[in-house]
């Protein structure tokens, strides 16, 4: 048994923010940028949008039938940004999509791995179920230090939804946690001490994703019994072009089977991925009985790679 994903959707705030911007008020430049992380511009949340917001906006641009509605079983929301922490962002989303209450809505923390997570997670609970909602949905901006150049340029706000189903086709899965508690961080809440913002070692990350990466896709490949030739789309968490640059390198495939938009949107973390399936749908990228693998990694550290068929 595995999972199908039926419908995609996402939400990308108004505010459009080009990589010159930041020259206005940063020792940094457009050509650095573009050069060293693949980004030439991203989209940031205005004051009054929060995550739930714009997790719900992503559900809501998915067009969910009468029936699908009454079929969705589970809500998993992968975010590191939530705008409270209780409830969940996930149990505010049941009533204004009309979903049924024989629901079970949870909000999960996985870093930049969180989307494919939530997959995971979804195929688990499916075995008895019968669909899914599945989001990633980010505000990174409300916890970035403007002035810190490492980490501002990089990070962006966007939310990405599919509704899955199960079906009889089997979903691969290889997954990791490796603790590293300092190379990504962002503080919680502390007595006295206001919420601090995200702190990046760039390079170590880096480091991190590049070794990881190409060795999970070969496990991955190896449990399905097919061949790095035989996937149609890789799709990686848009974190770096440079990053997916080299696992196409270390894979010997050519750049053009690893889809990137990092361009125009950054890295959104757990949100990159279903935004990109979404860029992939509207274009008619995919086609039905292509092999998807799709790589999610990040602060943890972590890492989840799913292998499946379209
Ligand atoms: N503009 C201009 N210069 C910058 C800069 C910016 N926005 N950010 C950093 N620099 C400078 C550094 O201060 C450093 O200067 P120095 O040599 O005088 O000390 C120089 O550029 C090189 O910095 P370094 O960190 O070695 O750059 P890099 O080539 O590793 O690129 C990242 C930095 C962050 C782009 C890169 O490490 C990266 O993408 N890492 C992975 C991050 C990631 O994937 N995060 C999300 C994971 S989910």
């Amino acid at each position: 048994m595995g999972i199908r994903i039926r419908k995609t959707a996402k939400y990308l705030p108004k505010r459009i923010v080009p990589n010159s911007e930041f020259e206005t008020f940063l020792d940094t430049s457009d050509q650095w940028i573009s050069e060293r992380t693949g980004i030439k511009k991203r989209h940031f949340s205005s004051k009054e949008e929060d995550t739930s917001q714009i997790a719900l906006m992503a559900c809501e641009a998915l067009g969910l039938t009468e029936e699908e509605k009454e079929k969705i079983d589970a809500i998993f929301v992968a975010t590191f940004t939530p705008d409270i922490v209780a409830p969940s962002i996930a149990a505010s989303l049941q009533a204004p999509l009309g979903l049924q209450e024989e629901l079970f809505a949870i909000d999960f923390n996985m870093g930049c791995s969180g989307y494919v997570a939530g997959l995971h997670l979804a195929e688990a609970f499916l075995k008895n179920k019968r669909m899914a909602l599945v989001l990633g949905a980010e505000v990174i901006s409300k916890v970035l230090d403007m002035h810190d150049r490492t980490t501002a340029v990089i990070f962006a706000d966007g939310a990405g939804v599919t509704l899955v189903e199960k079906n009889e086709d089997a979903i691969y899965f290889d997954e990791g946690t490796r603790s590293n508690l300092k190379d990504i961080y962002v503080p919680g809440i502390q007595v006295d001490v206001p919420l601090g913002a995200l702190s990046m070692q760039g390079k170590n990350v880096f480091r991190f994703a590049s070794r990881t990466l190409p060795d999970s896709m070969e496990r991955t490949l190896a449990k399905a019994g097919i061949r790095g030739e035989d996937v149609s789309h890789i799709v990686c968490h848009q974190a770096n072009s440079r990053i997916i640059e080299h696992v196409a390198k270390k894979a010997g495939l050519p750049i053009s089977r690893f889809f990137m938009n990092i361009d125009r949107m950054g890295n959104t973390s757990s949100a990159s991925l279903p935004i990109a399936l979404d860029d992939m749908v509207k274009n008619n990228q995919i086609k039905p009985g292509q092999w998807v693998m799709l790589m999610g990694f990040g602060a943890g550290f972590s890492w989840v790679t799913a292998l499946f068929k379209w």
